[in-house]
């Protein structure tokens, strides 16, 4: 029987469709080369032990009786919140230990908290031996992350168990691999960490203030997104680059870009990409920009002299993989 497992799984950067999502419209998402690691055993005791040094977390205990009830750290949440998922229906015997160690800061929006969800997801289904498809098992992980969130859309968890550049939309209902082999994108990081269900609630209220106005900003997006989709596959750049421009203005109607993110994506503009716009849902992390291999050195100036800190990173990566 398999004592100890180690799954790793990618974050993920959204190129099309923040917010909109989440009331059911489609979005493009991509994974990012940079992964979380879960490790997995059995214990010998009737506890979920949880260590991630690096969220400063050592030996958080629960006894598989209490999971979900008393205070949970932050840290740990997702964690706890998927294993007592995975025990409720899925009956736990066992006590496990689970350690998380990740190539990227939870700060920068790459989405740790989804990657360390699929990847423990992952590390049970294997180690307790159920059959689990992967739909499955992203509507495990999905109500988890509702446990602890509250709102969302499930496009996070979905690049990191399929990984690649996927069209998506809320709850895994349409999931479609955009076969594509090279997307030409530059991230910069706007330095200032973002809390994503605060801005999920902000356009919640905008919708119900101002809901003729939510509904057509999203069905604008929606329209945007079905072109991104065409454009990406064609890889017609131009064309990628005037929709992430017009994308962002709509962000921007709600209500979630913020002047820094703004700097970042005129500079690069500037200095010659085809489009930039945020990603995610505002309010800080990342902003990504589509740049020529001739433009890359005077982009990434740009951005870093504007207050921004480039990364370095892989897109259209691999999902999760044990
Ligand atoms: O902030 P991020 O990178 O986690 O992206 C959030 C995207 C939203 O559409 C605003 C929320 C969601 O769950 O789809």
């Amino acid at each position: 029987m398999l004592k100890r497992i180690t799954v790793s799984a990618p974050g993920k950067l959204i190129l099309f469709g923040e917010h909109a999502v989440v009331y059911g419209k489609p979005c493009i998402v991509t994974s990012v080369e940079q992964r979380v690691q879960v490790e997995a055993s059995f214990n010998g005791v009737n506890e979920l032990v949880i260590n991630a040094p690096q969220m400063g977390i050592r030996n958080y205990v629960k006894k598989l009786k209490d999971l979900g009830s008393q205070e949970m750290p932050k840290q740990v949440a997702f964690i706890e919140a998927l294993v007592r998922r995975f025990a409720q229906k899925y009956g736990l015997k066992r006590g496990l230990n689970i350690t998380t160690k990740a190539d990227f800061s939870h700060t920068v929006g790459f989405g740790s908290s989804s990657a360390v969800t699929i990847a423990a997801a992952y590390a049970l289904k294997s180690l307790y031996q159920v059959k689990l498809e992967d739909k499955k098992m992203f509507d495990l992980c999905f109500q988890a992350v509702l446990d602890i969130q509250g709102v969302g859309s499930g496009f996070d968890l979905a690049a990191a168990l399929w990984g690649g550049t996927l069209f998506y939309t809320r709850g895994a209902k349409v999931v479609k691999s955009l076969d594509i082999s090279h997307l030409p994108i530059l991230v910069g990081y706007s330095g200032i960490k973002a809390d994503t269900p605060t801005l999920v609630r902000q356009v919640a209220e905008l919708k119900y203030k101002k809901p003729k106005l939510v509904n057509s900003v999203f069905n604008k997006i929606e329209n945007i997104v079905i072109k991104a989709n065409k454009a990406l596959i064609c890889q017609d750049w131009p064309e990628v680059g005037k929709l992430m421009q017009q994308n962002q203005k709509l962000l921007e109607a709600l209500g979630v870009s913020t002047n820094k993110l703004e700097k970042l994506i005129k500079a690069s503009i500037k200095a010659g990409a085809y489009g930039a716009k945020l990603s995610g849902a505002g309010g800080g992390d990342c902003i990504i920009a589509l740049v020529d291999e001739n433009k890359k050195q005077a982009v990434k100036k740009a951005i870093n002299s504007s207050g921004g800190q480039v990364m370095r990173v892989r897109l259209n990566t691999k999902g999760a993989i044990c």
